[in-house]
């Protein structure tokens, strides 16, 4: 998850939405959309009555995906290709490998795959590792942080000043030169408290700090630093940065609050390489009516390097692909296209997803309903773009059309925490 992706969540499950676009011998064409009229915006209300007239399709899908033997093949799916692959970095041979396997894995399945291609970033982690010196000797778990430089090879050295916020740093901007900034911002929102993590480093050196450390973006910790992009900003001096646990932020702002001096030793062998060739990876089933317009479904193939990349985002990316495999088991036929893309390099800012829209920009207006899958495979989020807020009550009205298994959250949308689409 990167929270400037061009393409932003909308659904973590998508068929429902593809009944737009269906329709087969069983389903009358209705009759708004049967002679190659597009919808309007203001005519949601009739896209309304036409997906009540696809409860029985609906119904398929949720039994062959639910009862049918379609039963749990996601996540067989998605276990088959973590176990496999691993984790799929940016610029990684893993991520090769994960466009290998999933362009082979839907050809086989009998979808029209193509690959599109994108130049993206290849920063490695290298060896990396903390130590907090005075007032005593403790390892503080760290993960080096997405773009970051590295240390010299013997590690920096020095004194630390904790801060709670930007507007502390600020206020002791005096004490920071020659320092390693630890930030211990509390988490309010992923959204929100993220900017630490992205624009930390750079603050911290315009008041002349030598590195940062800061306290990992999440609300729970068992010890366990988290990972992710980060941003210098043009002309200040990069400074390495990575995150440290909730549990060492906590300790270092208890010490520092008794006015006790804290030395840590950091040494990170972080390095970014030269740009690498990569792919979107692109599935679909072409429409039989409206072969140009498409709804397209999405998550990214590339992960971070540590862990399994299973939730962020296989999960997105196996959903995105099985919507398309129970339409195609079903022999149903979409009238437009329905298209999964794979996207490459999104931990790295929607790379892939910058790229695809680049591309395919002349032909926006082709795109009925863009989704992407990236906060967990769960109750999905619905996306908000201006002109969808100021339809909101229409779709609420469509969206009561939808079982309830897959209603959506609203709130995201309500809170602004998925600010665009498409
Ligand atoms: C699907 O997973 C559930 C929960 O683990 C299990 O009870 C069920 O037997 C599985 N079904 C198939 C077809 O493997
Ligand atoms: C744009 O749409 C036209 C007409 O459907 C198609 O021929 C062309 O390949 C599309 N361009 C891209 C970049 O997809
Ligand atoms: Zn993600």
């Amino acid at each position: 998850m990167f929270r400037r992706a061009v393409l932003h969540i909308l659904l973590s499950s998508f068929l429902f939405l593809s009944l737009l676009s269906l329709s087969d011998c069983h389903v009358p064409p209705a009759r708004t959309m049967s002679h190659g009229a597009r919808p309007m915006p203001n005519k949601v209300s009739n896209i309304a009555a036409e997906v009540a007239g696809y409860t029985g399709v609906a119904k398929q899908i949720i039994d062959l995906a639910v009862f049918g033997v379609a039963q749990n093949r996601s996540y067989r799916r998605l276990a088959d290709f973590t176990d496999t692959v691993g984790n799929r970095v940016s610029g990684s041979h893993n991520l090769d490998r994960a466009i290998k396997y999933m362009y082979s894995a839907m050809t086989k399945d009998g979808l029209d795959v193509h690959l599109e291609p994108v130049k993206i970033p290849h920063w490695v982690r290298g060896k990396e590792s903390a130590e907090m010196i005075v007032p005593r000797a403790k390892n503080l778990a760290i993960l080096g942080l997405g773009s970051s430089v590295g240390t010299p090879p013997d590690g920096i050295q020095a004194e630390v000043l904790v801060v709670k916020s930007f507007e502390e740093l600020k206020q002791r901007a005096s004490d920071a030169e020659g320092k390693i900034v630890v930030f211990n911002q509390p988490f309010v929102s992923y959204g929100e408290t993220v900017a630490y993590r992205e624009y930390g480093a750079s603050e911290a050196a315009k008041v002349g700090a030598v590195a940062t450390l800061i306290r990992s973006i999440t609300p729970l910790s068992i010890n366990s630093p988290h990972t992710g992009w980060q941003d210098y900003q043009e002309g200040v001096k990069q400074i390495p940065t990575a995150c440290i646990t909730i549990e060492d932020a906590e300790l270092m702002w208890r010490i520092a609050q008794r006015g006790q001096k804290i030395v840590v030793k950091l040494t990170m062998g972080a390095r970014t390489l030269p740009d690498v060739d990569s792919f979107n990876t692109v599935a679909e089933i072409k429409g039989w009516q409206h072969p140009e317009q498409v709804v397209l479904l999405s998550g990214h193939l590339d992960s971070w390097d540590v862990g399994q990349g299973a939730m962020d985002d296989g999960g997105g990316a196996m959903i995105s692909w099985e919507a398309l495999s129970l339409i195609k088991d079903l022999g149903l036929r979409p009238r437009r296209t329905l298209r999964t893309v794979l996207w490459t390099a999104e931990e790295q800012g929607g790379i892939g997803a910058q790229q695809y829209y680049n591309f395919h920009k002349g032909n926006l207006s082709n795109f009925d309903l863009i989704m992407e899958s990236d906060m967990g495979t769960f109750r999905q989020w619905l996306c908000s773009s201006p002109a969808l807020t100021q339809q909101k009550r229409s779709w609420r009205k469509w969206l009561n059309y939808w079982p309830p298994l897959i209603q959506p959250n609203w709130r995201g949308a309500q809170k602004g925490r998925i600010s665009h689409c498409g």
